[in-house]
């Protein structure tokens, strides 16, 4: 099956989708590797509860941002992945890890891009005051969330909503779209052609 690792920082409610998903052979995919930059992540819980191997590469723990994103690399690089998945990855790769993944790594956003990139998209979309917001699959670049678009879906936007109450409706129709795209990857394949994205499967 395709090879897949995931990078997370929280909850993890993404990533345990995914591995919902390749517990069925038909969905062609395996989470092989789970990478976080926070020990304390539930999300390693969750990889573990799974009986998923997990590695943690600190920021802290580096003498600068290089130095960390070349030990990002080669953690994730030691579970030999095809294709690597941002799932509430809240810090950015650099130039090691685009060098060895770029093309390959996808990330899930909780807002509809290029409207409200960020580590807030939620909070921003509030903010702003838009009716329709969303959430986005795009290929990971060096750019803030500003890589092509794989897929997104829309979610309305409640006149009562919160940070929290929009981020959960949100999250429900995002742990689908992840799931559907990386599945489609997998069986696929993905083609970046300039700002467009083709997917297989
Ligand atoms: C998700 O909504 C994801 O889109 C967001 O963090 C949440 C992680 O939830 N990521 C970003 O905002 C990245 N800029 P999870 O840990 O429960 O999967």
């Amino acid at each position: 099956a395709h090879r897949l690792v995931v990078l997370v920082s929280g909850a993890g409610s993404n990533l345990a989708a995914l591995l919902d998903a390749h517990a069925d052979p038909a969905y062609g995919a395996r989470v092989v590797g789970v990478v976080s930059d926070r020990p304390g992540a539930a999300a390693l819980d969750r990889a573990r509860a799974a009986g998923v191997p997990t590695a943690v590469v600190a920021l802290p723990d580096f003498p600068d941002r290089a130095s960390w994103d070349r030990a990002l690399t080669e953690a994730v690089a030691v579970f030999t992945p095809d294709t690597v998945v941002l799932a509430g990855f809240m810090k950015l790769v650099g130039a090691a890890f685009l060098d060895r993944f770029g093309g390959r790594t996808v990330n899930t956003h909780p807002a509809l891009l290029p409207a409200f990139p960020g580590a807030h998209g939620v909070r921003d979309a509030l903010a702003y005051g838009v009716k329709i917001s969303g959430c986005s699959v795009i290929v990971v670049d060096d750019g803030v969330d500003a890589g092509p678009i794989v897929a997104q879906e829309a979610v309305p936007v409640a006149d009562d909503d919160d940070e929290e109450t929009l981020h959960e409706r949100i999250k429900v129709v995002e742990r689908r779209l992840l799931v559907d795209v990386v599945g489609r990857i997998a069986r696929g394949g993905l083609r970046v052609e300039g700002r467009r994205v083709v997917l297989g499967g």
